[in-house]
């Protein structure tokens, strides 16, 4: 039995926090900020730190822009506009899509070439990440990826579309700001499709095949803490309190992920975001209620601890997973969140390919049930119908 925690990472709660952050990263002279379209400009976000920066004489540069599921070529060109810049410290302040161009930015800064080119494809990848990032900050605006902390970052190929997770321990950022008060500008389509990712993350690390005491534990008091605060963070978007519980919950489940690997419903969910630009939440919260049922006969006690979380009965395993699934289903139900992929606009859908990329994705190794072709083609058509089984 091995257990092992590593996180290199300064967590700040504060409510206002984005306020006052140039404390956090004294030795910036030339600060490179990763952020989203619009909402951190509309909000007045990106004014505040433009004056923070003015007082303290610190040069900044502030990329916008960064679209859901960014894409490789995307990347490439924010480097590009980092160097010519010249910054010595990156900053990431929007959704997870933010923070993980602020976070290949800055690896891409110290190691060179392109973002695709540290994606294993068949296990290798073409490049390996050897040197530390810039020093990266983090302020996630979402709760969330948990991109803030975990040493991953995803990227979409421009042309294949397909869309793959790098990792490395350099990958976690310096400084993560979680600041309740930028959490409540989500509208609440955001605070529901992100919690989604969260909930999901939570339980894929609580219950995943590679499961550590230290992953159980981060796993599990996320899953906590977004069972009590996911309700809650919708109906009353400025209940800081909660907003703050929420965020801690959505990092956590990041830590937990960070140690042994999202699995099965995250896998499914990434050529779907890839493919059809679904935003990963709801990639997610699509691929979660299959998911748990393909998973109950292997999880142990897990979904009748998790389904208790939630206020549900557990009892058989069959009971338990369909106790969860009905306090998911009530959840997307309320917030309003359609869990059929044939209700979407996808256009051409091959679900063989689908299938095919899902299997592509590393993390599927790591799930408790071992998953074929045949399974997650199976899989595949729940999720298209909006079933579980
Ligand atoms: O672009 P703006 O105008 O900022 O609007 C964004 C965007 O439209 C909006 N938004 C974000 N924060 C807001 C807000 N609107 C109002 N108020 C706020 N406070 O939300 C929309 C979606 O933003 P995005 O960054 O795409 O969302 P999310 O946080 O769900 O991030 C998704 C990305 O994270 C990756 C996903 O694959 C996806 O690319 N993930 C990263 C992980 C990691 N690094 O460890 C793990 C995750 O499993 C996930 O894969
Ligand atoms: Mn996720």
């Amino acid at each position: 039995m091995k257990s092992r925690i590593f996180y290199p990472t300064e967590v700040v709660i504060e409510a206002g926090g984005h306020r006052s952050l140039l404390p956090y990263i004294p030795s910036t002279n030339r600060l490179f900020a990763v952020t989203g379209h619009s909402s951190m400009e509309d909000a007045g976000v990106l004014d505040t730190l433009r004056k923070q920066c003015a007082t303290a004489g610190v040069a900044l540069c502030i990329h916008k822009g960064i679209s859901t599921n960014p894409l490789h070529v995307d990347v490439d060109a924010v480097v590009d506009a980092c160097r010519n810049f010249g910054a010595d410290t990156v900053l990431g302040l929007g959704g997870g899509s933010s923070i993980d161009v602020a976070k290949m930015v800055a690896m891409l800064m110290t190691n060179g070439g392109s973002s695709w080119d540290y994606i294993s494809i068949g296990g290798n990848s073409l490049r390996k990440i050897e040197k530390p990032t810039l020093p990266l900050i983090a302020v996630p605006t979402t709760s969330g990826t948990g991109s803030e902390s975990t040493p991953y970052a995803v990227v979409t190929h421009a042309e294949t579309k397909m869309k793959k997770g790098m990792g490395h321990p350099y990958l976690y950022p310096k400084v993560a700001l979680l600041d309740p008060e930028l959490l409540a500008l989500m509208p609440p389509e955001q605070v529901a499709v992100t919690g989604f990712d969260a909930f999901g993350q939570a339980l894929e690390g609580y219950t995943s095949g590679r499961s550590t005491l230290h992953s159980e534990f981060y796993g599990y008091s996320a899953l906590k803490l977004i069972a009590e605060n996911f309700e809650r963070v919708f109906d009353y978007p400025n209940d800081l309190d909660a907003k703050a519980k929420m965020a801690w919950g959505a990092t956590l489940a990041g830590l937990s992920i960070g140690l042994v690997d999202v699995n099965l419903a995250h896998a499914m969910s990434h050529p779907l975001s890839g493919r059809f630009n679904i935003q990963h939440g709801r990639a997610v919260a699509l691929c979660t209620a299959p998911a748990i049922w393909f998973n109950r006969a292997h999880v142990g006690d897990k979904y009748t601890q998790a389904a208790a979380l939630f206020g549900s009965g557990g009892g058989s395993a069959d009971e338990s997973a369909k106790s969860l699934i009905d306090a998911f289903y009530q959840l997307a139900e309320k917030f309003d969140v359609d869990l059929k992929l044939k209700n979407y606009d996808l256009g051409d859908v091959d679900m063989d390919a689908v299938a095919v990329d899902a299997l592509e994705i590393g993390a599927i190794k790591t799930n408790v049930r071992p998953v074929s072709f045949e399974d997650v083609s199976m899989l595949l058509s729940h999720v298209w119908e909006g079933r579980y089984a």
